[in-house]
């Protein structure tokens, strides 16, 4: 894959049935918290009404195969915001989530305001995310034993930052 065909852009409503080639695929929600979707109307919603407040449609030559989100904390939990990223099976293998979450990182800390943190949860069986992680430069601070249900299991969890070492935080 040239990386330069790997481009973020806001998910448009005419992108509901790539998104759902991605979101409506068991495979992809394996380890995540969040179900399978399971109607066109539902990915309709998403796209419609929860991007806020940064989500970003993954394409390749402007054709959505995945989406990468970040939710940042509020009040004095600010400085950090939570990331995840999501792939058409498709095109697994191909060093896109890679790409997209450096091109999010590098973003997210212009755009969101008193960001210094970026986190990742990983299920510790998730190994390609974990891989994804470490190639766009997160370090795996801890293991989380027993930290979450997933899909009704509970799972051991992995910990990931990227942090800004040279913020001064009394200023943000
Ligand atoms: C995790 C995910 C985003 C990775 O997307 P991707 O575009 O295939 O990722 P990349 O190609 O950039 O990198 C994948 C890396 O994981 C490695 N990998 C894949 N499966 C692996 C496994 N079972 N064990 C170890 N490494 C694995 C790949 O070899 C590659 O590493 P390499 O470049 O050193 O060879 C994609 O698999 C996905 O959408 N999974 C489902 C959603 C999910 O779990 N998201 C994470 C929630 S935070």
């Amino acid at each position: 894959m040239n990386l330069s065909r790997i481009t973020l852009r806001p998910l448009k409503l005419s992108d509901v049935d790539d998104f759902m080639v991605v979101a409506g695929d068991d495979r992809v929600t394996r380890y995540t918290r969040w179900n399978t979707f399971v109607s066109r109307e539902q990915a309709l919603t998403f796209i419609r009404d929860h991007q806020h407040p940064w989500t970003r449609a993954i394409c390749v030559d402007d054709v959505t195969i995945g989406y990468v989100s970040v939710s940042p904390g509020s009040g004095d939990d600010r400085c950090r915001a939570e990331i995840g990223c999501y792939i058409a099976t498709d095109y697994w293998g191909q060093g896109i989530a890679t790409e997209a979450t450096k091109i999010a990182a590098s973003q997210v800390f212009k755009d969101l305001p008193g960001l210094v943190r970026l986190q990742a949860f990983v299920a510790v069986e998730n190994k390609a995310s974990q891989r994804v992680l470490e190639k766009a430069g997160f370090l795996r601070e801890a293991i989380l034993k027993r930290y979450a249900y997933v899909k009704g299991m509970i799972k051991d969890v992995a910990i990931f930052s990227l942090v800004l070492q040279d913020t001064h935080s009394s200023s943000l």
